[in-house]
């Protein structure tokens, strides 16, 4: 049996990974860990197979937001620490330490549950989460903090391995708000410093703290976007690390055809030729990740031409012009390639160009991609693996 029959798949270079990971650890401070945020089945990469290569470049964290996916790592035999970023109910405390996946904590009544583990020799690892800024989880920096702190140290079933923030505007050029956050947190770390407490790790550093600001991350790098070959905004400096995205949307015309004039392309016929047009239909559409809200908007590179896709974009297809394509008189033919993100020839469309044209950011173009979608691992140009959770 084929890997996978639909020739819509999403290439993830592993060659790609590497140069970024490396180019993070080249530029962050001697010693600061490295922690892969493979959150969101690695922001849409394939969690697993991310994660794999990750460990095997040698990082030394994984990050996930919730113990689901932590868990899906262990079954597939990552070793290394994973933190769960988000909220693990109590009810998902005695996995975690099973497990041995390590969960931020900023809750007492999480705090008391793991109070009432029964003793079976181990520890539930935790960073405790600090809100400096960020308005969303985490514990209140001075008092509140201090209080939370002191008192998860009291507690036998757990480990407190790190204390860790989260920055909401560092990919700014202004970095005055980051500024202040670090210095919130600082003031915790201090706490924790000037009373001898049994914490050693602090971190709060994203991909773009990594660019700009890298002493600011204090002892971890929790690196998303950037390891994925996307920068986390426009106004990172962009100079300071070369990325290369790491995912492709690939697929190949399904049906190439000459359609009249003044015959619909797609539901509700809002693209009419003007003339006998060629046509590419391609297999791949909404359900794919592949935007409805694009309609009328994307494009599509075919022979290494960038043409534009007609009409509604359906669940399972999607309509491209080819004439742009073939201008030189040579048809364009069924089975042949056609990039949807990625480069061809001399032309690229980026999950940039698609965030622009969806108001929205490149995160959610590669988080966007739908299960279905086949994962294929290439490493110099070979396949590694393939994942493709239908089949
Ligand atoms: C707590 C936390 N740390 C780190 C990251 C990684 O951020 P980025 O993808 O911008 O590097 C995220 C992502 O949203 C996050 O929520």
């Amino acid at each position: 049996m084929e890997a996978y029959y639909r020739a819509t798949r999403a290439e993830i270079s592993l060659d790609a990974l590497r140069v970024n990971l490396t180019a993070f650890r080249q530029a962050i401070p001697e010693g600061m860990l490295m922690m892969a945020s493979v959150k969101a089945n690695a922001y849409g990469h394939g969690a697993v197979g991310i994660a794999r290569e990750a460990e095997a470049f040698g990082v030394d964290y994984m990050g996930v937001a919730f113990l689901d996916e932590a868990i899906q790592l262990r079954q597939a035999g990552i070793t290394k620490p994973i933190l769960v970023l988000g909220y693990v109910p109590p009810a998902g405390l005695a996995a975690a330490r099973d497990y041995g996946i390590t969960i931020a904590l900023f809750r007492y009544d999480v705090l008391d549950a793991a109070a009432t583990l029964p003793d079976n020799g181990k520890q539930l690892a935790v960073h405790i989460k600090i809100d400096s800024g960020m308005g969303r989880l985490g514990m209140l920096p001075g008092e509140e903090a201090q209080r939370f702190i002191e008192r998860a140290l009291t507690i036998k079933q757990l480990r407190v391995d790190g204390l860790f923030t989260h920055y909401s505007k560092a990919d700014e050029l202004d970095k005055s708000y980051t500024e202040q956050q670090y210095e919130r947190f600082n003031g915790v770390v201090d706490y924790v410093r000037n009373h001898s407490l049994p914490i050693s790790l602090f971190h709060a550093a994203n991909s773009a703290t990594g660019i700009d600001t890298p002493s600011w991350g204090h002892g971890m790098l929790r690196l998303g976007i950037g390891m994925y070959g996307l920068y986390p905004s426009a106004e990172v400096n962009q100079q300071q690390i070369k990325l290369e995205p790491v995912m492709s949307l690939k697929t190949a015309v399904a049906m190439a055809k000459t359609a009249p004039g003044n015959w619909g392309i797609s539901y509700g016929a809002r693209y009419v030729t003007s003339g006998s047009e060629r046509i590419g239909t391609l297999p791949i559409g909404y359900a794919d990740g592949f935007s409805r809200m694009l309609s009328g908007k994307a494009e599509a590179i075919v022979r290494g031409t960038r043409v534009p896709v007609l009409g509604t974009i359906c669940m399972d297809q999607c309509m491209i012009a080819l004439d742009p394509a073939e201008q030189d008189g040579i048809q364009v033919q069924a089975d042949d390639e056609v990039v949807i993100m990625g480069r061809q020839g001399n032309e690229t469309i980026t999950a940039d160009d698609i965030a622009d044209k969806l108001g929205t950011i490149n995160y959610e173009i590669t988080c966007m991609l739908a299960a279905r979608v086949p994962r294929v691992f290439v490493r110099n140009g070979v396949v590694q693996s393939v994942s493709n959770p239908l089949l």
